[in-house]
């Protein structure tokens, strides 16, 4: 009988046949090189270089079953497609390779995923060189027969990995689990990791673990989320809590960003000793990506993460200013890093990717300290949700944004990252002007366009 080509073989050829590289794709945002991504996974550095794996399913814009698609990059900008790394093709992860961590140890890369195979989710590993990763025969090397029980966040501990896993409890909240190993193969139960103050919603996904400023951070992607205010939105939603400072809980979850597409982020700490954080910038409630697209879903900026008070910040990472030149057109571009200072004593807009009739619109009002995104005029024709407000600190009517666009995609940072707000925007590429408006206003603004290719 002729040999049936294997899954990680098939997906290989396939995604370097099919590599999408025209206009659709964003400039410097991390995109698979055709067909679906979800969660980025696998975020770390490995002999000096950033490795970004993501959930991925190469043979259509659609979610399907979970394989492992991989990029590498020297500076979170400019990154290379590597081959897919990892395929549903061995019984622990015959229904898909769901997300999870990665770590370097000891010249090896080691991930650690979610196995699903007939509906129980299960702890798997796979090591390997930076491209080729092999699955230990061991797998799962977590299961606990549980239908909720995901991606799996390792770390080293001492001489030993830990690990903390998404599970849901018997009341269908979240929880996360902790487990210990020295091999990598065995590993005991390490406990629940309390959490308990967090019961905004119910399951909760892809947990990360870091300190910022020695203070432990946990942020979770919780589903089911009711909404708090303007700081919670209902549904799918990415929260942090700052676990304890001197002997104190701040347990309040408070939204990651704002925007309208963005979950499952990942960090990473660099050698210089930054954490950056990157996460899927879509909504699962609000795919708008336009059906002649061969490939949907787009990474957020890489951003580098800070603590003021309790307070996250993020900006996006230095990196980026290399790829900075101020721009001839101040009023018009698709790709671009746009800085302005605003001041009002009432209201002030600024209108992008617009021909006039079509526009994403970011407002400030001064009276009720509000800002929305509204992106209804972008030229969509979905019934989906299209604006979304947050409060933003009095600032005796001073507010500082930096835009970020790239083709399809915009991230706002407001007041030096106190806030960021992520949405996507389908808009024809010529509609492409830039304007100010407002009531009692000034503003000063400085545009960079953004180009990666070698000087
Ligand atoms: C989060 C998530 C994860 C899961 C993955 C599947 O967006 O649901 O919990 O591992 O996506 O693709």
């Amino acid at each position: 009988m002729a040999k049936v080509m294997d899954a990680l073989e098939k997906a290989r050829i396939y995604e370097k046949d099919r590599m999408v590289n025209d206009q659709t794709k964003p400039v410097f945002h991390v995109t698979a090189p055709v067909g679906w991504m979800n969660d980025p996974n696998g975020f770390s550095t490995y002999r000096g270089q950033v490795h970004l794996f993501y959930q991925y399913h190469p043979y259509s814009t659609q979610w399907g079953p979970m394989h492992w698609g991989h990029l590498v990059s020297d500076d979170f900008i400019r990154w290379e497609a590597l081959p897919c790394a990892l395929a549903p093709d061995t019984e622990a992860d015959s229904d898909g390779c769901f997300s999870g961590s990665a770590l370097e140890h000891e010249g090896k890369h080691i991930l650690m995923y979610t196995g699903v195979a007939g509906g129980r989710q299960a702890q798997c590993i796979a090591v390997g060189d930076g491209i080729n990763y092999e699955k230990l025969p061991e797998n799962p090397v977590i299961d606990i027969h549980a239908t909720d029980f995901r991606d799996p966040k390792i770390y080293r501990d001492g001489d030993c990995y830990r690990a903390v896993i998404a599970h849901r409890a018997e009341d269908g909240s979240g929880e996360l689990l902790e487990y210990i190993s020295r091999d990598l193969k065995t590993w005991e139960p390490a406990g629940v990791l309390d959490c308990d103050e967090c019961k905004v919603g119910k399951m909760w996904e892809c947990p990360n673990l870091f300190q910022l400023d020695g203070k432990p951070v946990i942020m979770l992607s919780i589903m089911e989320t009711e909404a708090n205010g303007r700081e919670l939105h209902p549904g799918n939603t990415s929260v942090y809590l700052v676990r304890q400072t001197d002997g104190q809980r701040d347990g309040t979850a408070r939204s990651i960003d704002y925007g309208l597409d963005f979950y499952a982020p990942q960090t990473m700490e660099t050698p210089d000793g930054r954490c950056i954080m990157i996460a899927w910038a879509q909504s699962w409630e609000n795919h708008l990506t336009p059906k002649e697209f061969r490939y949907s879903g787009i990474m957020t900026v890489p951003r580098e993460l800070s603590l003021h008070g309790n307070r996250l910040r993020q900006v996006p990472v230095r990196e980026l200013d290399s790829y900075l030149r101020e721009s001839a057109q101040p009023n018009r571009g698709r790709v671009f890093d746009l800085r302005i200072e605003a001041e009002t004593s009432d209201w002030f807009s600024v209108r992008l990717a617009s021909d006039g009739k079509r526009y994403t619109v970011v407002h400030y009002d001064y009276i009720r300290n509000t800002l929305t995104v509204d992106r209804t005029c972008s030229g969509s024709r979905r019934d989906a949700l299209h604006s979304r407000m947050l409060d933003v600190r009095n600032r005796n009517g001073k507010i500082n944004l930096r835009i970020l666009m790239d083709r399809y995609i915009m991230e706002v940072f407001v007041n030096d990252g106190e806030q960021a707000f992520t949405c996507l925007l389908y808009t024809p590429l010529d509609c492409d002007g830039i304007e100010y408006d407002g009531n009692q206003y000034t503003y000063k603004a400085v545009k960079y366009d953004i180009s990666i290719k070698e000087d």
